[in-house]
């Protein structure tokens, strides 16, 4: 598949997740075969206004092509200026949030407060699209709550203001991240546009994820809460999608030493103070749902240098994990989606 002028590897994505989806993350899931990755939302104003954070969480220096950045927004002329940062700062293509749900972004009218004023949502696209070369796509719900799901109207009308790609994520704004994600809903926008859409909602499984594609029609899917310690899944889909082939879970003595890949990227990008820090979440989405990892988990809340993580992962080599139950993440992963 293709978005502008790029042809994807796959037609799987990294769904953009604050917090979550830095470049460390990025790097390895583009090494698994994710055809395209995004950065996590990154506010236009603050952007704008030259906040340093900002500008690292568009820092696309370990990227593998084409890369994604997605910016947070409603103001027209605020969110062009970011745009043409953004594309100076190599961004292969602009990513517009129209679904973020948390009250701080609603309340400066970006995110999914969008969906509730289309005629606005449309300025803030073509701006964006009039003040970039690169391709720019669009990531909505279905509306921001059941009795004004206008999922159609702003997937025609965003198409029409020239964004070459869009995203859909099968909630409402109301619905937040529960229950599932409609499907069908994602269905009626890919048979109502012509440029590519890609699903997002409640892909844990290859099968799931081949499925949804074929039962919905997109043009690719979007990995979100399923690869939060799970990294792997993008590799298992990838085969799937690409080639029909069936990748086994992994064992445990890899699942802890993709953890301890995903480690020495953080620290290394980050440093070991702030890097050992924000790898607490990440080692304990990892060794989640496995026999004894409760009490490694535990151990994980201390860690603060690398040292830290080397005893953690040394007791977790040395645990008898049994096999891993997926479920029991969604309260987790949905509690610091709330967070984000
Ligand atoms: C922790 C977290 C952070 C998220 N941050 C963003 C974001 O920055 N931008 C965005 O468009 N969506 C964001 N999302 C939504 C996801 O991209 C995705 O659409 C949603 O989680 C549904 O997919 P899932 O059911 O597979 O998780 C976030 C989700 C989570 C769980």
């Amino acid at each position: 598949m293709k978005i502008g002028p790029y042809r994807l590897s796959s037609p799987v994505y990294v769904a953009p997740m604050a917090g979550v989806t830095d470049a460390p993350f990025r790097k390895i899931a583009r090494e698994f075969g994710a055809g395209l990755a995004c950065t996590e939302m990154i506010s236009s104003e603050a952007l704008v206004r030259g906040h340093r954070e900002s500008f690292r969480l568009m820092d696309l220096g370990w990227d593998d092509r084409p890369v994604s950045v997605q910016l947070m927004g409603g103001d027209a002329n605020v969110m062009a200026e970011a745009a043409r940062m953004v594309a100076d700062a190599g961004a292969d293509i602009v990513d517009i949030n129209m679904g973020c749900p948390v009250p701080k972004v609603v309340k400066t009218s970006g995110g999914s407060s969008l969906l509730r004023d289309p005629d606005r949502a449309c300025r803030v696209a073509t701006a964006v699209v009039e003040a970039v070369s690169i391709p720019v796509t669009v990531k909505i719900r279905l509306g921001w709550d059941f009795a004004s799901r206008n999922y159609l109207e702003m997937a025609t009308r965003l198409e029409a203001t020239g964004i070459q790609g869009l995203a859909v994520h099968g909630r409402t704004r109301s619905q937040r991240y529960d229950p599932w994600a409609d499907w069908r809903a994602i269905a009626e926008v890919k048979a109502a546009v012509s440029i590519p859409v890609a699903g997002s909602g409640d892909l844990r499984t290859p099968s799931e994820a081949l499925q949804r594609k074929l039962e919905s029609g997109v043009d690719a899917v979007m990995l979100g809460r399923g690869i939060l310690g799970n990294l792997w899944l993008v590799r298992q889909t990838v085969a799937l999608l690409n080639e029909g082939e069936t990748v086994a879970d992994l064992g445990w003595a890899d699942q802890v030493a993709l953890v301890r890949r995903h480690c020495d990227l953080v620290v290394a990008y980050y440093g070991p103070e702030r890097g050992s820090r924000l790898l607490r979440k990440f080692i304990a989405w990892g060794l989640h749902g496995f026999r004894g990892a409760a009490r490694l988990r535990s151990m994980v809340q201390s860690v603060s240098t690398p040292d830290d993580i080397d005893r953690v992962l040394g007791e977790a080599l040395a645990i008898d994990p049994g096999a891993r139950i997926p479920e029991g993440e969604l309260a987790e992963t949905a509690a610091s989606c709330e967070a984000a």
